[in-house]
């Protein structure tokens, strides 16, 4: 696919057919990652990959009630708050797998494992898979439980946690608003 189409033609996807996504497919979208640059050329990254359906249920579970119990709501939307408090709710909604990237703590972690999930996203539209970054899981994956749950390394933060796979239905393009812009000289 070419590069403009993938930039453009990438959307947040959330339904998803419950067909597995091979783990070729899964490693190669891993190697897409990998060749995102990183500072001081560290490659920090480690990427866990949960295909358990029962897993990604319990962590949507926990991410859900630890959202409503820690993060402020006035710091996202009203919409928002009912979807946490809905049982039906699923983070991840139902796809098959939850690809997460943390990274070594450091200075840039997380400008080095935002670049890796992008490329890692671009490469799943490539691919003919949708994807979509959850941020409604990040802060239960950045406790010590989320982080057992992760198997990463004490000195890892998870960064990224990207759902993929087949798309059930195609999401509608998402309008930006003009940039604002300042040419300075
Ligand atoms: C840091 C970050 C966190 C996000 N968290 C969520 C999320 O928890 N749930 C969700 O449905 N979408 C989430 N998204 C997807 C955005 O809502 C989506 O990218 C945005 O609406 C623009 O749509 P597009 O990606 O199709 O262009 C997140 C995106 C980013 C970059």
């Amino acid at each position: 696919m070419d590069l403009t189409d993938a930039i453009y033609g990438r959307r947040a996807t959330r339904a998803y057919t419950a067909a597995p996504v091979p783990k070729e497919v899964l490693e190669r979208l891993v190697d897409a990652a990998i060749q995102a640059p990183s500072a001081v050329n560290e490659q920090p990254w480690d990427f866990t990959i949960i295909q358990n359906t029962q897993l990604l249920d319990r962590i949507s579970t926990a991410a859900k009630a630890h959202m409503t119990a820690t993060v402020p709501n006035v710091s996202f939307p009203e919409h928002l708050h009912e979807s946490l408090e809905s049982p039906d709710f699923h983070v991840f909604y139902h796809a098959p797998v939850l690809i997460t990237i943390s990274a070594r703590m450091g200075a840039w972690a997380v400008e080095n494992a935002t670049l890796a999930a992008e490329n890692l996203m671009l490469a799943a539209h490539a691919q003919g898979l949708g994807s979509c970054w959850i941020g409604f899981a990040q802060r239960w994956l950045e406790t010590a439980e989320g982080k057992r749950a992760l198997g990463v390394p004490d000195n890892f933060v998870p960064v990224a946690p990207i759902i993929i796979g087949h798309s059930a239905a195609s999401a509608a393009p998402v309008p930006r608003r003009p940039p604002q812009l300042r040419w300075i000289g």
